[in-house]
This record gives C-alpha cells, structure tokens and sequence, in this order.
C-alpha cells in the first residue's frame, strides 16, 4: 500500500472536485472515493470553478443536514450553466435515502451512488456522460473496501482516519444510519495494520479507527479471530510513537477487557466519546439503547477506574418523543455526575421510516427543545471550562497538529486527552513532533501553554 497524496496525481483524466458534509466516516469514505476515481484516470481538484465532474458526499443523520445539501444543489445551478457537460453526482447516506427522488426533485443530479456503491462509481459517470441516469443504490453485507488505500484528503499529514467497518445493527430508534448504511460489517484487520503501517511509515502520527460501533468489531474468518481490543492492541504496537483513537462506541459493549487493552499502551488515547443520548431511563428504553442510565454509569466507574486519566465526550439528544421536564433534568444530571470534557448536542430530528418516525409521536414542541438544548449547551459549556481549569499548572505531551488560526507564530495541537492547546512556536519544533507543554490558561474550548 501507497499513501497516494504523496504521489503527484497524474493523467489527463477529467478533474473531479469533492464536497463530505457528515460524520468522519464521511471524511473517510470521500478519501475512498478519489482513491476509486483517480485510478480510473480522474485528477483531484480543489477548485470547484474547474470541475467537470462534482461529487457531494451527504448526511441524513438530521433533517437541517439535508436542508443544507439541498440549498447548496441550487447553488451548482451557475456551474451547471457555466459547463454543460459538468456532472453533479450525490453520494452517500442521501442518496441511499432519498435514491431516484433526488434526480427528479433537483434537475441537475446526474448520478447517485449509496454508501456501498463506490466502486461502481466510474462507470455510472460513464452512463452519465452517455446520457442515461446514473443510480446505483445497493447495499451489501460484504463491502469494506478493505484492500483500497484512500487518497489522504487532510491538510496536515499527522493524523488520518481508517474505517474499519461499515453499517450498523443497532436500530436505535431515531436513527436512519441502519437504513443508509445497510448491516454491520468488520474489515479484515490485515488490511487496517498494514494502512496504519504505512500511514506511520510516511510521516503520520495519529489514525483515528471509525465504526458506528467499533466495540462490536468481529473478524472471524480462516483461523484468524480478532476482536476490537486485540485490533486496537495490534495497531499500537506498530509504534509508540503512533497515537490511536477510536470513535464511536456503544455504551452496551464498552468491556472491561477494552479499558484495560488501553491501560496496557501508552499510545492508545485517553479519550472516549461514549454518547449517551440521555440520562433518563425510560428515554434509554424507548430509544431502544439497550442500556439504563444505571448500566450507563456503571460504565463510567470502570472507565474512571481502570483509566484515571481518561476524558469522557458524549452525544446527547434534546426532546425525544415524550420527553418530560424530568427526563431532561435526569439528562443535566447525567452530564453533572459524569463531567464530561465535551459533547455534541442536539435537537431531535424525526427521520423518515425508523421506528420513531413510525410509533412514536414527535411531540416535544420545538420551542421547548430548543430551550432544553440551550439548557444542555450551557451546562456542557460549564463543565468544559471547569474540566480545562483542572489541567492549568499541569504538563501535557502534545502532538503538533498545525499553525494556529488565531496567530502564525503559534501551533495548535492535541492532547492524548484529545484536548487542544495552542502555545508559541520555536524554530526546532515542527508539525508531526511530540512536545511537553505546560499548561498556564484556558479556555472553555482550548489550553494555553508554553513548551517546557
Ligand atoms: N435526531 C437528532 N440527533 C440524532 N442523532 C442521530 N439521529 C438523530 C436524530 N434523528 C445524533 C445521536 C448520534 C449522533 C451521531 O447524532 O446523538 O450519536
Ligand atoms: Fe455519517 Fe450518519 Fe450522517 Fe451517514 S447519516 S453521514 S453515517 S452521520
């Protein structure tokens, strides 16, 4: 395997041009795709003004994601205009929703391709080109595009993301994931060591490893049984010096066995993004979680046993069918208890055709999740800066990620707590190096130190 953005694209190919709104399998997943197109000939553009072929890679997770990918297809009209021969391709969880309806709705859509049709992708721009209407929307059990080396698509060279597997089998109840996403499958861990490798080996420092629920991550095919800790421990040993993250876990299959992989290796980060969606049990049940607020923090009790040193990030959802007043307030104590450094917080969206879109009323008026959301976004705020006043006077070792957006004579970087600290730059250090700071102040959002 290659890492390809360090290879001068070449070929006389048309220039395709890629938008990734969504999560980071997203990010991930449009990496994927140039990786597909550029060996069919096609060259990587940053320059939409210079597209004969644009890709939107979309998000269904909320009903505002979608409403933002529909206004910026009105806005491709004046490409459109400009290039008659420009195609506009939807890809991703929008186009496994919305499939032909998309072409229809919106008169410049040439091509829609779902999740797990990326391969197909040269050919439906070929059926597009000829004319025809260009739809592959198939889902698959199998499909990981395990042996594909993504074209790194980020700007800085230290840390990249690796899916490991695809789908999801959790059918929460407000989520379309399952639906645009098809069943959870694990890709073979061979290919993830030997991307991570090779992802060391030209200079990166950190891969961050993606599932919808890396917990329940399984191979098991030809003699070779690997579960997430033994992946997690195999990726690890590739360095020290290379940072592991792993993002999303389920509450449900959080083990024990998985916090003490952890503890065993200095370079498997201590952060854990465990959403909980709410603090209320009875919320948890109808949200089909499988966990109580109980189990929730029991959870929690391990991880601050085995991890001292661990920050904890969540999701949480605002006004769920029948929320009360009290299950919101068993959600701001929920956050209280746990002290959670950060959290992506949310007004629930209903999405067509899951389970709550079909049982379930949707009928916490907007207005009052708006307020339990602002309520929610203040505590978390409060706990943010109470949990970065704590590392003030501390040393962290820091990853350097890039200059500062703020100041050219600062760099920015993280912590293994996944914490950012901006300190002033010296002319020894440089992007990619690991480097001792002391913490002097803060914010509710970031560190300020000095290097020591
Ligand atoms: N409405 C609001 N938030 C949602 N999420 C998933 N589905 C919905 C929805 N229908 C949130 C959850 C999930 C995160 C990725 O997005 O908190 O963890
Ligand atoms: Fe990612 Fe979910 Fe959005 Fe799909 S719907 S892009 S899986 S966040």
């Amino acid at each position: 395997m290659d890492i390809k953005n360090l290879r001068p694209l070449t070929g006389e190919g048309r220039k395709i041009y890629i938008e990734t709104y969504g999560c980071q399998m997203n990010v991930n997943d449009s990496e994927v795709v140039l990786s597909i197109m550029q060996d069919e000939g096609f060259r990587y553009t940053e320059d939409i003004a210079q597209a004969d072929v644009i890709f939107v890679n979309t998000c269904s997770i909320r009903d505002n994601a979608e409403q933002r990918i529909w206004g910026r297809l009105k806005e491709f009209k004046q490409y459109k205009k400009r290039n008659k021969s420009l195609l506009i391709g939807i890809i991703g969880c929008m186009a496994e929703r919305l499939k032909e309806e998309l072409i229809e709705k919106e008169n410049i859509v040439d091509i829609v391709a779902g999740p797990d049709s990326y391969r197909d992708l040269p050919r439906l721009v070929r059926q597009a080109s000829d004319g025809a209407t260009a739809v592959n929307v198939l889902l698959s059990r199998e499909e990981t595009y395990a042996e594909i080396s993504p074209v790194r698509l980020d700007k800085n060279g230290v840390s990249a993301f690796i899916s490991i597997m695809r789908g999801c089998n959790n059918m929460c109840a407000y989520c379309v994931v399952p639906y645009t996403r098809g069943t959870e499958r694990s890709r073979n861990p061979e290919t993830i060591i030997a991307e991570a490798k090779t992802l060391f080996e030209g200079g990166y420092r950190e891969v961050t490893l993606l599932g919808q629920n890396v917990n329940s991550y399984l191979w098991n095919k030809d003699g070779n049984k690997t579960d997430f800790p033994a992946l997690l421990a195999a990726v690890a040993e590739i360095s020290p010096l290379l940072r592991v993250r792993f993002s999303t876990s389920h509450p449900k299959d959080l083990s024990d066995e998985l916090l003490h992989t952890m503890a065993r290796y200095p370079n498997l980060c201590r952060a854990i993004h465990l959403p909980a969606q709410s603090g209320s049990t009875r919320m948890l049940e109808l949200m089909n979680r499988k966990y109580s607020r109980e189990w929730y923090l029991d959870r929690i009790a391990s991880i601050r046993r085995i991890l001292p040193d661990c920050a904890i990030s969540t999701d949480i959802i605002a006004g769920f069918c029948t929320e009360t007043e009290q299950d919101h307030k068993d959600t701001l104590s929920l956050m209280e208890s746990v002290g959670y450094e950060s959290a992506f917080m949310f007004k629930y969206s209903e999405r067509p055709n899951t389970k709550a879109a079909r049982h379930f009323k949707d009928d916490v008026p907007d207005d009052v999740k708006t307020q339990r959301l602002t309520q929610i976004i203040q505590l978390q705020n409060e706990l943010s800066l109470k949990s970065n006043k704590k590392d003030v006077g501390r040393e962290f070792e820091v990853l350097i990620e890039g200059v500062s957006k703020r100041s050219e004579n600062q760099f920015f970087g993280r912590t293994s707590q996944n914490k950012v600290v901006v300190f002033d730059r010296k002319p020894s250090l440089k992007i990619g190096d690991y480097v001792n700071v002391k913490i002097n102040d803060c914010s509710s959002a970031t560190l300020m130190g000095e290097v020591i």
